[in-house]
C-alpha cells in the first residue's frame, strides 16, 4: 500500500488549480445511461471513484470511452438492470445508478452498499422516494430490487430525520426526468452537485424547473437525447487548500474557485480574520494561524458549511489560539481524524456530535492512519503545518477524491513522497 511521507513547515504558497467535482461527476456519469446516445463529460477528475463508475456502466452494458484524462464518452444503446456487489460494495455512491435504471429500464437491482466507516448511511429515503413514484421495491439476497413498470410522477418529500439526501434526491430526480407525469420533489438537496446533474439532464432534453432550490418540479418526456457537458469545479477540493493555506501560514492563489459555492466556508475565514483577495473564479489567501480567531462551525446542508470540510476545519483550528467548537450534524460520529490529529499533539476532545478545540504552539510530524476521504486531507494539511516528519498510512482514501493531491503539493515545493509502506521506517511501522 502507499503511503505519504510530509516533512512539515513548509507553507502552502503559489499557484493552485481546483479540479472536477467528484460528487458531481459520479451521478452525471451514472446519468448518461438514461440515453441510448452518446454523452460526453468533460472535467471529470482522474480519480479511483471515477474511474470504478466507468467499470460500472460498462458492466451494465454501455460503451465507455476516455477520450483523455478529464474527460469521458458514454454510449449506453443497451443495458442490464443488474449491479453487482463485487463492484458496489467499493463504493457508496454506486447506489446513484437506481434512478438511471430506473428511469431508462423500469427495473433495477443494484447490490445495496456495503458500511461507512464516518457513520450509518442508510438508503431508506431512496427506497421512499422510489416508492412514492410507484415503484416496488424490495431487498433480496443483499440487492435493492426495483420493479417501475407501473411509474408516475407524484409528490415526493425527500427528507427524514437527518434532513434532505444528496444522493437520494439525485436518484429520484434522474427516476422522475422519464417518468410520466409531474413529479414535486420537496426538500429537495440543493447542493451545487445536485444542481449541475439538474442542468446536464435538462441539456439532455429533461424539463426540470426549480433547479437551486428545495423544491424540484420535473415533468417527465418520453426520452433524452446525448449531450457534452463540463463538470462545475469541486468546492471541497478548493476549500481544503485554503484551509491548509491559512493553516500553513501561506500565501496561495486557488484557481477555478466555485466561489459562489463556498460562502459558508468563506463567512467562517471572515469570523477568523482571514483576509482574501477575491478574484474572477479565484481566491488569494496570505494568512498564518497565529493571526487568526477561534471559530464555531456547525456542519448542515447546503449553503451551510459543508460536512466534507468539518474534518480540515478541525485541523485548522487546532493551531489558532483560543477555543472553537466544531459541531457535526450531519454524520455524527465522522470524528475519525480526531485521534490522529492527537497523535500529531492536537488538544481535542470530543462532546457529543462536536469536537472542542483549544489552540496549541504547534504539531509535530507523527505516523498517522486515514481512515476516509476527507480525514485523510485534514491529516495531510495538518501534517504540512506541523513540524518534522509525518507519514501518512492508506492514503487510497484521499486519493479517490483529490485528483493529483501528491503532484500538486509537490508542485508548490511542499516535501512530499508517494511511497511504499515498506520503505515506512521499522521503528514507526509498529506504532500506527
Ligand atoms: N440519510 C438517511 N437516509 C437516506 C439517505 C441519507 O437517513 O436514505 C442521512 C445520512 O445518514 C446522513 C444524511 O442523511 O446523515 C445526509 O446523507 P446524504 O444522503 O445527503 O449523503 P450521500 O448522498 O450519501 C453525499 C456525498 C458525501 C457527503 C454527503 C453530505 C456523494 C457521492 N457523497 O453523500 O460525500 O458527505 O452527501 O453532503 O455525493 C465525501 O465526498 O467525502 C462524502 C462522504
Amino acid at each position: 500500500m502507499k503511503v505519504f511521507r510530509i516533512e512539515g513547515g513548509t507553507p502552502l504558497q503559489g499557484t493552485i488549480e481546483v479540479s472536477g467535482a467528484k460528487n458531481a461527476a459520479l451521478p452525471i456519469l451514472a446519468a448518461t445511461l438514461l440515453t441510448p446516445e452518446p454523452c460526453v463529460i468533460r472535467n471529470v477528475p482522474n480519480l479511483s471513484d471515477i474511474r470504478l463508475m466507468a467499470e460500472l456502466l460498462e458492466t451494465l452494458g454501455a460503451n465507455v470511452e476516455r477520450l483523455d484524462a478529464n474527460t469521458w464518452k458514454v454510449e449506453a444503446k443497451k443495458l442490464t438492470p443488474v449491479a453487482p456487489y463485487e463492484l458496489v460494495k467499493q463504493m457508496r455512491a454506486s447506489i446513484c445508478l437506481l434512478g438511471p435504471l430506473v428511469g431508462r429500464l423500469r427495473k433495477a437491482q443494484v447490490s445495496f452498499p456495503g458500511g461507512c466507516v464516518i457513520g450509518p448511511r442508510p438508503i431508506d429515503l431512496h427506497i421512499k422516494g422510489l416508492r412514492k413514484l410507484n415503484c416496488e421495491v424490495s431487498i433480496e439476497a443483499g440487492f435493492v430490487n426495483v420493479d417501475a413498470s407501473e411509474i408516475e410522477g407524484s409528490d415526493v418529500f425527500m427528507g427524514g430525520r437527518m434532513g434532505s439526501t444528496v444522493t437520494g434526491t439525485a436518484n429520484v430526480v434522474m427516476a422522475a426526468v422519464l417518468t410520466p407525469g409531474i413529479t414535486h420533489i420537496e426538500n429537495a438537496a440543493a447542493e451545487p452537485e445536485i444542481s449541475d446533474l439538474c442542468n446536464m439532464l435538462v441539456s439532455m432534453g429533461a424539463k426540470i424547473e426549480g433547479i437551486g432550490g428545495h423544491h424540484l418540479i420535473i415533468e417527465g418526456v418520453k426520452k433524452l437525447h446525448g449531450t457534452n457537458h463540463s463538470i462545475i469545479s469541486d468546492r471541497i477540493e478548493a476549500g481544503t487548500y485554503l484551509m491548509g493555506a491559512a493553516m500553513s501560514g501561506g500565501d496561495l492563489t486557488v484557481k477555478n474557485v466555485p466561489c459562489a459555492y463556498i460562502r459558508a466556508l468563506l463567512d467562517r475565514f471572515e469570523d477568523s480574520g482571514i483576509d482574501l483577495e477575491m478574484g474572477q473564479n479565484q481566491i488569494r489567501i496570505n494568512t498564518e494561524p497565529k493571526k487568526l480567531r477561534p471559530v464555531d462551525t456547525i456542519t448542515l446542508p447546503f449553503p451551510g458549511f459543508p460536512t466534507d470540510l468539518q474534518a480540515q476545519m478541525c485541523s485548522l483550528m487546532t493551531l489558532v489560539d483560543g477555543l472553537s467548537i466544531i459541531t457535526e450534524r450531519i454524520y455524527p460520529n465522522r470524528f475519525m481524524h480526531v485521534p490522529e490529529l492527537q497523535r500529531m499533539g492536537a488538544d481535542i476532545a470530543i462532546e457529543g456530535n462536536s469536537a472542542i478545540i483549544k489552540g496549541v504552539e504547534s504539531l509535530s510530524g507523527a505516523p498517522v492512519m486515514a481512515s476516509d476521504l476527507r480525514a485523510s486531507a485534514a491529516l495531510v494539511i495538518a501534517a504540512i503545518s506541523a513540524k518534522g516528519e509525518s507519514w501518512i498510512q492508506r492514503i487510497y482514501h484521499i486519493e479517490r477524491g483529490y485528483e493529483r493531491i501528491h503532484q500538486k503539493l509537490a508542485e508548490l515545493n511542499i516535501k512530499i513522497d508517494r511511497l511504499d509502506d515498506s520503505d515506512m521506517p521499522a521503528s514507526i511501522k509498529g506504532l500506527v
